[in-house]
């Protein structure tokens, strides 16, 4: 059983835990990710380590609440328990050899690139930081951010925070100004194809990363393949981080919503309605 540590709200619907799970720890590098099962019985959800602490034996998720099992999860409070936890799981991000990189994130986007952040102040190259989302009450994690990174930028769509628009209006006026050797794009599916085609005829190297459906996390059931170059890839073992100019956006696109319809009418066999 894996302890909760720490439990702190972080925007509307966004829950950061901070769990006991100190094999994983020990292995943990940005990039990666975990599956939790909440309640025994329960179904396996995937959560990007958005940071881990070798000290408190603890990896901190952040929680985008939206169904069944992120309900079931946001009820847990400090001293309850997850029913399992495996990871770290995925391909860690490699960093090596860019020094100057841009991390652009889409509101839950934040835990892939916090870590990547984290990593690059350490190493003394810090990155420059655009945060986008709907309003300014979506915005989290920007003191954290403001402790790591060279400069954090801000895009909301409304203009409650930094500049009124998409996290592609800031990154289209940083590039007019500075040489990015790489931009990590991390958000909803629409965002990192927007950030690509962006990038793409400036020949800026851009990665991303693929939240595909998952299930056994360990490449066995085919369920998270996105097609990159051409070629099938697991997001959960390949991945999740891919060259996003060379990521099938279309069809990734189109595999989310292939359920659509049987989700709105689905009887849930965890929740029986
Ligand atoms: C590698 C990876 C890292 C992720 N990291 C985070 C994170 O750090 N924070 C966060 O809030 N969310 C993250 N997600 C998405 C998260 O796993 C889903 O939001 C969660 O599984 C939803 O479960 P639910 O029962 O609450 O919702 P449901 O009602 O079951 O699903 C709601 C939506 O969530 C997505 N989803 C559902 N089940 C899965 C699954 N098994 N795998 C992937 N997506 C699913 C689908 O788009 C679905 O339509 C990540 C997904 C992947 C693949
Ligand atoms: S989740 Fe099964 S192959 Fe990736």
């Amino acid at each position: 059983m894996n302890e909760i540590r720490g439990k702190r709200t972080l925007a509307e619907n966004v829950i950061e835990y901070e769990i006991a799970a100190p094999s994983i720890v020990r292995n943990a590098r940005p990039g990666q990710f975990v599956i939790l099962i909440v309640d025994e019985g329960g179904e396996r959800v995937p959560f990007t380590i958005a940071d881990f602490s070798a000290e408190k034996g603890t990896v901190t998720v952040l929680v985008q609440t939206v169904g069944y099992s992120t309900m079931a999860l946001s009820q847990k409070n400090v001293g309850d328990s997850i029913f399992a936890i495996v990871g770290p799981l995925g391909t860690p991000t490699d960093l090596s050899g860019y020094s100057n990189i841009l991390l652009v994130a889409g509101g839950i986007g934040s835990a892939v690139i916090f870590p990547q952040a984290k990593a690059l102040f350490q190493r003394g190259t810090a990155a420059d930081v655009v945060l986008g989302a709907r309003n300014a009450s979506l915005i989290f994690y920007e003191e954290e951010f403001r402790r790591v990174a060279n400069a954090v930028y801000i895009a909301t769509n409304d203009g409650s925070m930094g500049v009124k628009g998409f996290v592609t209006d800031v990154i289209g006026s940083l590039v007019q100004k500075k040489r990015y050797d790489a931009v990590f794009a991390v958000g909803p599916l629409a965002m990192m194809r927007a950030v690509c085609e962006l990038t793409r005829p400036l020949g800026i190297k851009t990665v991303v990363s693929m939240n595909s459906m998952m299930v056994d996390g360990t490449g066995m059931c085919g369920c998270c393949r996105v097609t990159v170059d051409g070629k099938v890839r697991y997001a959960c073992v390949d991945g999740p981080e891919f060259d996003g100019h060379l990521v099938d956006f279309d069809e990734a696109i189109s595999r989310a919503a292939f359920y659509a319809e049987q989700e709105r009418g689905h009887v849930c066999r965890l929740k029986g309605v």
